[in-house]
């Protein structure tokens, strides 16, 4: 038999990505678009610009990542496509693109499920067995499941009101922060990182939210608010106005971070010590995976791995490229869906997206 490989598309947010994957983990194929700095510009994602992009790009990608492959579409073993949940505009591009590609080919179509690739990514490094934590935070997301299979995720706990990569975006916008000689070409929670390694994050006290809340959600907006007020209010000493950067601009940032990333903390403590109570995790080596794009924060990373270390759960972290949106996840999601024989269907024919869908 020959190995399986799978075309992976991806187009729910602002990403066109697409890859060949093979059953080992192997990336045969890969190619990306990004849009972030299109959005930067116009301070945020405008679902019909997103979807315009998608278009413009998405036949190059998907060929790209084919070539480098040196496979052809009938070659593979499947198309596998984002179809859930995500901008409706976005997504609506992948699905039609997998539509043409398939149209008089017998090759299945696996619709996938973008939360769910993000957190197999892991497996597709590690042979790592279920069941595990995940959390996933990214501009798009926060959330904290357990996950029992392929197909199988018991949702713990996930944003109220908006993604903590969303706050720290806005808040490195609120700070001017583009314009800042030292984070040129940084996109938001990075430039705030690397503000904070040089502030003092107890100048300002800021509250963590959600703290007498007993569930494992999530609440940022609250968050962000505070530090909304807290540049407000130190422009007024300071004289400063918009576009201009604070003295403390540095305090600032240290403080938002730690907010931000203690709030995460917390809340996943919460998550491991609800399934040790109810005995969820394995007792060898239970494991808690962490994704998405603020999961490359270093010092997120070093509160997850206090808590980690204190609960006896390993902590793990795909590469950064694997982390944020990509078509390498969608087309492993295929792998792992063709292994247990499940939502493999047919064609793409009458498959309609799902924005707003959960596990
Ligand atoms: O996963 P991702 O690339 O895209 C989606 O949101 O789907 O995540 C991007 C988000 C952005 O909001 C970005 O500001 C945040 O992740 N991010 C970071 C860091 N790098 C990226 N946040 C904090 N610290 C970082 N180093
Ligand atoms: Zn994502």
């Amino acid at each position: 038999r020959r190995p399986r490989v799978v075309l992976g598309i991806e187009s729910s947010c602002d990403d066109t990505g697409a890859a060949v994957v093979d059953e080992h983990g192997r990336v045969l194929g890969e190619a990306l678009h990004s849009q972030k700095e299109e959005h930067l510009r116009t301070g945020g994602i405008i679902p019909h610009v997103a979807q315009a992009l998608h278009r413009q790009h998405i036949a190059r990608i998907v060929q790209e990542a084919l070539e480098k492959s040196g496979l052809r579409a009938s070659d593979l073993s499947a198309v596998a496509t984002t179809v859930k949940p995500g901008l409706a505009l976005s997504l609506s591009v992948g699905l039609e693109f997998t539509g043409t590609l398939l149209q008089g080919l017998p090759t299945p179509f696996i619709p996938v499920h973008h939360m769910e690739a993000h957190a197999l990514t892991v497996r597709m490094v590690r042979p790592l067995p279920f069941p595990f934590l995940v959390l996933l935070v990214s501009g798009g997301h926060a959330l904290l499941a357990l996950a029992r299979g392929v197909s199988d995720f018991l949702l713990l706990g996930q944003a109220l009101d908006e993604a903590p990569g969303d706050s720290l975006d806005k808040i490195a916008r609120r700070l001017s922060l583009a314009g800042h000689p030292e984070c040129r070409a940084m996109g938001g929670g990075q430039a705030v990182e690397h503000l904070a390694l040089q502030g003092d994050r107890l100048k300002f006290n800021l509250r963590t939210p959600m703290g007498r809340h007993l569930d494992c959600n999530f609440s940022f907006a609250g968050l962000r608010t505070q530090v909304e007020r807290t540049i407000a209010r130190l422009e007024q000493e300071e004289g400063v106005r918009d576009g201009q950067v604070l003295s403390c601009v540095a305090d600032v940032c240290a403080a938002a971070q730690h907010a931000v990333c203690a709030h995460i903390a917390k809340r996943t403590h919460r998550a491991i010590l609800f399934c040790k109570a109810r005995s969820l995790l394995p007792e060898r080596s239970p494991t808690l995976v962490v994704s998405g794009g603020v999961a490359s924060n270093r010092y997120a990373r070093q509160l997850l791995q206090v808590i980690s270390d204190a609960s006896g759960l390993e902590l793990l972290c795909p590469p950064p490229r694997l982390c944020t949106d990509n078509g390498a996840m969608v087309a492993w999601n295929g792998i792992e869906r063709l292994r247990e024989g499940i939502g493999i269907l047919p064609s793409p024919a009458g498959i309609r997206y799902q924005p707003k869908a959960t596990f």
